[in-house]
């Protein structure tokens, strides 16, 4: 089977009402980064760090997979998927894909702030000041905030390597080094990318399917099919 890696972003979940970071409306528009996603604003405005991500989890808890998710779990029936994913929410698994990788971390889990080891799944919505791990330091949100490490690379790298086939979904390619990881995959491989927005300059590898998700993927799997008749 052929080894199908997406990378994928904020934009595959916006068809399920979650909102992205940086389009129209978008989360960074509403909150200045830096006093939600940061270490610096754990130490300094607490409060506020845990109600926005309190926010963010308990809206995960009321949305669902859309099209776009859905159909990316069906290719699973024909190729060795593998997504890699900006993503915090649970979506991708709900759809029913089994290889996902987290590169910001997973919304509903959290860690301890005394040992980073200590992660857990958090029981409902609401993480609270006073919430300890077993050996009593506070637990955070398990996120990648902004001037963090983002550890999970180091697994991202060989399966970029291994791609035969790449699909760019609902980024804006923005943030390093999630967007660094397209320099790893062979320059012959077909890229196919999904946004209704331009996110890379037109390129003669590059399959742009200028749409949202849910018809990005659907038009997507019929290129495949296509592409999968001709190699018969
Ligand atoms: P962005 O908000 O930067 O980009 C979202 C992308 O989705 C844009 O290119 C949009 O054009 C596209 N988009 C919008 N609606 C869409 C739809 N219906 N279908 C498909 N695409 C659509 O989000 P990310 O690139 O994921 O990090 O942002 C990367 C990181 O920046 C996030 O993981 C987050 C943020 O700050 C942290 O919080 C650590």
């Amino acid at each position: 089977m052929k080894k199908l890696i997406v990378l994928s972003g904020a934009g595959i979940s916006a068809e399920s009402g979650i909102r992205t970071f940086r389009d129209m409306g978008g989360l960074w528009e509403e909150y200045d980064v830096t006093e939600v996603a940061s270490p610096m604003a754990w130490e300094n405005n607490r409060d506020l760090v845990l109600k926005f991500y309190n926010e963010r989890r308990k809206q995960l808890y009321e949305v669902e997979p859309n099209c776009g998710h859905m159909g990316l779990a069906e290719l699973e029936n024909d190729y060795d998927v593998e997504i890699i994913t900006q993503n915090v929410d649970d979506l991708h698994e709900r759809a029913g894909s089994s290889k996902v990788l987290h590169l910001h971390g997973e919304l509903k889990k959290v860690r301890s702030t005394g040992d980073p080891s200590l992660i857990y799944e958090l029981k409902g919505w609401e993480l609270k000041e006073g919430d300890k791990c077993e050996k009593g330091y506070q637990l955070r949100p398990h996120i990648v905030w902004f001037g963090e490490a983002v550890p999970a690379i180091e697994d991202a790298i060989p399966i970029m390597q291994s791609a035969d086939i790449l699909v760019i979904i609902g980024t804006s390619l923005n943030v390093y080094p999630a967007a660094g990881l397209l320099q790893y995959t062979s320059r012959d491989i077909p890229v196919y990318l999904i946004d209704p927005n331009e996110v890379v300059p037109p390129s003669s590898n590059i399959i742009s399917l200028k749409m949202g998700a849910g018809k990005g993927v659907k038009e997507l799997k019929k290129l495949l099919m296509e592409k999968m008749n001709n190699e018969q």
